[in-house]
Order: C-alpha cells, then sequence, then structure tokens
C-alpha cells in the first residue's frame, strides 16, 4: 500500500467516525493543558461505602496560621510540598524528606510533627501552624530573639524546625530543666552542631533571661561526672 493510499483509508475513517486525527490531538492537547481535579469517587467495600482519592488532584482546604488555605493537589502530596510549592509558605525546609532531620517541622494541634510524612489531604480539618505565625510584624517572637541572642544559629537551614520544635516543647513544658532539653529536642539535627546555643535559647525562652551561664554550669557538671 503507497502513502496515497493510506492517507485515503484515513480519510474514510474520519469521515466515518466524524472525529478528525487533528480533532484527536486538539483534544488531547487540552485535557494535558487542563489540571484534572476530581472529587472522590466510592467504592463499595465489606458492605461500606469507602471514598476513592486520586490519582489526580484533589481539591483540599488546610487551617494554617489561623487561616484557611485552599488548594488541588494530588493525594500522595506531602504536606510539607503543599505549603512550600502551594501555598507559598516555604518556612518548613525539604532537606532529608524521610522523618530524619526535623527541619520541616511544623506544629499540629499541638504536637510538632515532620511535615514530610504528612499527606496534605490528611492535615485536613487539623489546625497546622508554620514558622510564619511567630513573628509579629517586625518584631521577633521571643524564641526566635533568643535564638538570635544565644548563637542558635549558623547556616540556620534546621532553625525554622528548630524553633518549632522548641515552641511545641516550650508550650508544654514551660519551665524545663537542662536536661529534659536533650530528650525534648532530639528529634532535630543541626549539622552546624548549634546544639548548645538552641539549648540556651529555650532556656531563655522559658525563664525570660539568659540562660548561657545556667547552661554551662550544667555542661560543666556532667562534664566532672564523666571525668570524675
Ligand atoms: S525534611 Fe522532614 S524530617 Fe527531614
Ligand atoms: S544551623 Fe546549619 S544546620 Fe543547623
Amino acid at each position: 500500500m503507497d502513502s496515497d493510499d493510506r492517507n485515503d483509508g484515513e480519510k474514510l475513517t474520519e469521515q466515518a467516525s466524524g472525529f478528525s486525527r487533528r480533532d484527536f490531538l486538539k483534544v488531547g492537547g487540552i485535557s494535558l493543558s487542563v489540571p484534572l481535579v476530581m472529587g472522590p469517587r466510592t467504592i463499595r467495600v465489606a458492605g461500606q461505602d469507602v471514598k476513592i482519592y486520586g490519582p489526580g488532584k484533589v481539591p483540599i482546604s488546610l487551617n494554617i496560621n489561623a487561616k484557611n488555605y485552599s488548594a488541588e493537589v494530588e493525594p500522595r502530596i506531602t504536606l510539607l510540598d503543599t505549603l512550600r510549592n502551594e501555598l507559598d509558605l516555604t518556612g518548613a525546609k525539604r532537606v532529608c524528606d524521610r522523618a530524619s532531620c526535623g527541619a520541616c517541622t511544623v506544629i499540629i494541634d499541638g504536637k510538632a510533627v515532620y511535615s514530610c510524612t504528612v499527606l496534605a489531604i490528611e492535615a485536613q480539618n487539623k489546625k497546622i501552624t508554620t514558622v510564619e505565625s511567630l513573628m509579629n510584624g517586625d518584631q521577633l517572637h521571643p524564641l526566635q530573639q533568643a535564638f538570635v541572642d544565644n548563637d542558635g544559629q549558623q547556616c540556620g537551614f534546621c532553625t525554622p524546625g528548630f524553633v518549632m520544635a522548641c515552641k511545641a516543647f516550650l508550650d508544654k513544658n514551660p519551665h524545663p530543666k537542662p536536661d529534659d532539653l536533650k530528650t525534648g529536642l532530639g528529634g532535630n539535627i543541626c549539622r552546624c552542631g548549634t546544639y548548645v546555643g538552641v539549648r540556651a535559647a529555650v532556656m531563655q525562652a522559658a525563664t525570660g533571661q539568659s540562660a548561657m551561664s545556667s547552661l554551662s554550669d550544667s555542661l560543666e557538671n556532667e562534664g566532672g561526672q564523666a571525668n570524675g
């Protein structure tokens, strides 16, 4: 069959279907460029209706820092990526993306949570607090100021997550002892090694005064016991 025969064949098929290859390409192009946003489908499992979301984008709403946000995301997308990529809330940092470092820490319903381990769709109907909520105009939150005063950061990449972990810790333990901080903040890692400054910052935020001296005393005691 030569090319003319093939073209004739295609023309006959198009005439019969009333739908040309050009029409198909146009419709295909439209469906690729318009994101498909769908509500959940329901299937019957063990006598119960179960909602199925995705794999396309679904509409979600999130309460973040006492404000309601709407977004359209695939159900597999994490809260961290939704905050950063959809809502322009970039305080939480994406470092390990696998629940190891704490750079993505936010507070959900009062608990410090790695936002890289929570799906955005799961975070609906919860109270989410991010580091963006802490400043009051140009005024740093006392905990943020304490980080500055005590050199609680170097490169700063872990700092927003650390600040939120410290806030969740202080909300539950407003009068911590220096020893409590080691376990209370154990979920966050700082490659620059600012742990002493971070602990001092938390003590300052808790007591309202610089805690460097009392922390140094405690570390000296520890050293004394270790050497003794
Ligand atoms: S980025 Fe989430 S724990 Fe490291
Ligand atoms: S300040 Fe650099 S990783 Fe913590």
